[in-house]
């Protein structure tokens, strides 16, 4: 649930964990020393200063690696990724802080450095902050606000995580769905209040957390929820997929749980600018005239300067402008925006540009008689690999939606027809499992039950069953996500 462990360098991964354990330990007992210190003491007690000490000297030690995430999860404590193991002496106050963090709904605290602010400074104006906090009606939204009045970007807060985690797949299923409709809502809501004036992030980010809790959980889901395609809501949907395929393919790599949450955000707004260009050109169904190329080709710089206006901490929106802005740089930097001021596209860009591609080529469009099939897209992306997309990238991410991607519409061999709905663990990326389809006698299909082909013999014949070819779903009139995702509607 809460994820892989923040990579860092260091001689053994073993040692890194054992290091993470007794700093991420060390910061907890001053965390928890400095709030109690803070409740009686002014800032130059002595109490309060050795406490703050302990505290900033843990988090210097740790920030070596990136960011510091403290979390709360099923009343246990993990810091960056590593579930603190509760020792005798500590447990008492592990315990405690616990207990303080689920009285303010506080699911997290995310700690980095930001130049220009001092860390220890801000450590104590928040702690300061926590122990008001819970007065509030909505201690982790007045929270976010008191922060950024303070002017602090080296501190965010977190809400207190979904328990439902853990729960049968089917609300693991119900909770995914759910969450899609709600990305859809957000981003419009976004979109449309960046057109009146200033939008916030909050609820973005909350579906970044949640996109990446469910990825965690069951990936399959959520690839079959990328395979949700409405032709008249397409930008919107076409950003959540985004996002969903983003996560997906950062996880597949070794992201760390911050950057996943970072590239969620990402993937929601990479398309912010499009909301300023004429429906006209965004619909056109003949190709683009260069006057219109241009206007086109506008909406990553469009979407940056939306990004820039957004009511969010400052460390936030650094983190989330660049992949925007990169989406459709190719890795020589050909492509648009135009720019001489970088190197080479980040890994966010490079991300975002295979799964922006893909989700854009299994869609249909205007512009073009069908979508291609997901391994028609894969083919013509692997062609460009190197050219238009980072190779390395590219491979994990044809390895990862394996050769007939999950909602790919395939036929077996022997004729039967059936939707790829996940991959076992382990199976070879052509012996995904197959929901089978059979005529419901009034011209559409139902669900004939489901093939392993992972489970099925090797050899050619009759032996065993496979995959004979792949066939686009409009063709037969069929909706990959109405199987995968039954009653697909939210809450
Ligand atoms: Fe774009
Ligand atoms: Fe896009």
């Amino acid at each position: 649930m809460i994820g892989e462990g923040e990579r860092r360098g260091g001689s053994s991964q073993v040692e890194d964990k054992r290091m993470t354990f007794l700093l991420g330990e060390r910061l907890i007992v001053g965390l928890y020393r400095l709030i109690q210190a803070t409740r009686i003491h002014h800032d130059n007690n002595q109490v309060v200063v050795e406490a703050l000490g302990r505290c900033t000297a843990a988090l210097d030690a740790l920030l070596g690696g990136g960011e510091v995430p403290v979390q709360v999860w099923r009343d246990r404590l993990y810091v960056c990724g590593e579930r603190l193991p509760f020792r005798k002496d500590v447990a008492g106050v592990m315990t405690d802080l616990v207990e303080f963090m689920n009285a303010r709904s506080l699911g997290g605290i995310v700690f980095s450095r930001v130049a220009g602010e001092d860390l220890a400074g801000c450590l104590l104006a928040f702690v300061r902050l926590l122990n008001t906090a819970h007065g509030h009606q909505d201690p982790v939204g007045w929270l976010e606000d008191a922060l950024r009045e303070k002017g602090i970007s080296c501190i965010e807060v977190r809400e207190i995580q979904d328990e439902e985690a853990g729960t049968p797949e089917r609300n693991v299923r119900k909770r995914a769905v759910d969450m899609y409709f709600n990305a859809l809502k957000v981003v419009k809501g976004v979109a449309s209040k960046m057109d009146r004036g200033v939008a916030g992030v909050r609820k973005a980010r909350r579906v970044a957390q949640e996109v990446v809790d469910l990825i965690n959980e069951d990936p399959s889901i959520m690839l079959a929820l990328a395979t949700i395609r409405n032709y008249d809501d397409y930008t919107y949907m076409h950003s959540v997929n985004v996002a969903i395929l983003a996560v997906s393919l950062g996880r597949y790599v070794g992201l760390s749980r911050v950057s996943l949450e970072h590239l969620a955000v990402c993937g929601l707004f990479h398309d912010l600018g499009k909301i300023e260009i004429p429906k006209g050109i965004l619909k056109k169904q003949g190709a683009l005239d260069k006057d219109e190329l241009d206007t086109m080709r506008a909406h990553p710089l469009l979407g940056v300067k939306k990004i820039i206006r957004l009511n969010a901490p400052r460390v936030l929106r650094s983190r989330i402008i660049l992949g925007p802005f990169e989406h459709h740089l190719n890795p020589d930097m050909t492509g648009y925006p135009r720019t001489h001021f970088m190197k080479g596209v980040s890994v966010m860009g490079k991300i975002l540009k295979i799964v922006d591609v893909y989700d854009a080529l299994t869609s249909e469009r205007v512009y073009r008689k069908r979508a291609f099939t997901p391994e028609e897209a894969l083919r013509k992306m692997w062609a460009q690999a190197g050219k238009s997309f980072d190779p390395i990238l590219l491979k994990c991410f044809v390895s990862m939606m394996g050769i007939y991607p999950v909602g790919s519409v395939v036929e077996l061999r022997g004729g039967a027809l059936g939707i790829v709905s996940m991959y076992s663990p382990g199976a070879l990326r052509d012996r995904p499992v197959v929901m089978v389809l059979e005529h419901d006698g009034s011209g559409g299909y139902v669900c004939a039950g489901e093939i392993d082909l992972a489970k099925e013999p090797l050899e050619d014949g009759d032996a065993g069953q496979a995959i004979a070819r792949g066939i686009p779903a409009p063709m037969l009139g069929i909706n990959p996500s109405a199987f995968l995702l039954p009653g697909l509607s939210p809450a």
